[in-house]
């Protein structure tokens, strides 16, 4: 175990947001953030809660010039009786140094980054908003610090938590989305980066992103990076179909990110007594299923985007429209089981939730 986290207090406390229901997504940061470094000799340590500022990097700082940085992402929620509670946070972090390791970043030990995270939060408590559907939301990365520009493994790291507060992901809540199925650029291949959660990755999704906006998409669906035939994932979210009354999701293949709301949702799913199914998925089956009126449902889970509904998919200049463009009735009762037992609502079947 570390030694004692340090404590330093900003000098100025920021307004905190007035309207919770103008928050949006990742725009407004806390007051603190937690920091801890790593060199060989020490391992990692200064372990520091102190105030959220700008970094000083030289411009030779390793992770600008070769991207070695991974993230995470989880959220505080407030339960209706005032008190906080997160959602299995030990699986972010232990997914954290699932992406360190393939980075060639040194792990951590998952309980001093669980104690940065939870002395942080006992500091910035009241920056958790209250209002329905909105959370803290909790972004722990780490990044290569040497100045050096030749290509290695850097000797040097920072760990560091931000928290912001916020709203639904998506500008119009549970709104269903549209999603454009990528058919010439490729997120991540076999062998590649696509398990980890890795600046890459999103870097490697924005220019699909930009073209499937103009097209009037919101989001980008990603087909695997060999044949340009099987179904992946969304980036922001992971995949799931309604088809022909099971839950069908892509099976993790090394290329795509293992998520928690993932596990979850599939979890539930099954202990509501769906039919479960993690498999190859050919982007022709959804499409086949949906023309013979077997594809029910479709939506998108992650930490962010919480249960998001698909209104429509386009692929190869074919529209598919879900639902009727609605929030269907599986995707909705998934998305009111989870935030049930995340906004402490309902009873935490599974030992999900950690109280603050
Ligand atoms: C999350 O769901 O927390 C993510 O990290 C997805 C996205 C905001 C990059």
């Amino acid at each position: 175990m570390m030694q004692e986290i340090q404590f330093v207090r900003a000098q100025t406390l920021k307004a905190k947001p007035q309207d919770e229901s103008k928050l949006g997504f990742g725009r407004i940061f806390t007051d603190h953030m937690f920091t801890m470094r790593y060199d060989r000799e020490n391992g990692w340590h200064d372990a520091k809660v102190e105030p959220y500022r700008a970094l000083s990097l030289e411009p030779s700082c390793m992770v600008l010039h070769y991207g070695q940085a991974i993230f995470e992402g989880l959220k505080c929620y407030r339960r209706e009786d005032g008190g906080l509670q997160l959602f299995r946070p030990r699986d972010n972090f232990e997914r954290m140094n699932t992406s360190a390791e393939r980075l060639s970043i040194p792990t951590f030990d998952v309980e001093d980054a669980m104690a940065g995270l939870l002395k942080l939060l006992e500091i910035e408590k009241d920056w958790a908003p209250s209002q329905r559907d909105t959370s803290l939301y909790i972004r722990p990365f780490i990044i290569a610090t040497d100045p050096f520009v030749g290509v290695r493994a850097s000797n040097t790291y920072l760990f560091c938590i931000i928290l912001s507060p916020v709203g639904a992901y998506y500008a119009n809540g549970l709104a269903p989305v549209g999603i454009y199925v990528e058919d010439q650029y490729v997120r991540a291949v076999r062998g590649g980066l696509g398990f980890a959660k890795t600046a890459a990755n999103y870097a490697a999704s924005l220019k699909a992103g930009e073209i499937a906006h103009q097209n009037g998409y919101a989001q980008v669906l990603w087909l695997d990076g060999v044949e340009l035939k099987y179904v992946e994932e969304v980036g922001s979210m992971n995949i799931m179909f309604v088809l022909d009354g099971k839950i069908v999701t892509p099976a993790l293949n090394g290329s795509i990110l293992s998520g928690i709301t993932r596990k979850s949702i599939l979890q539930l799913a099954a202990d509501d007594g769906f039919e479960v199914e993690e498999r190859r998925i050919a982007i022709e089956e959804v499409v086949r299923a949906a023309e013979e009126g077997r594809l029910q449902e479709a939506f998108g889970t992650g930490t962010a985007a919480v249960v998001s509904p698909v209104g429509e998919l386009c692929w190869n200049g074919k529209k598919i429209i879900l639902s009727g463009g609605k929030i269907g009735p599986v995707t909705q009762r998934l998305y009111d089981e989870l935030t049930g037992i995340q906004w402490g609502r309902e009873e935490d079947r599974f030992g999900w939730v950690l109280k603050l």
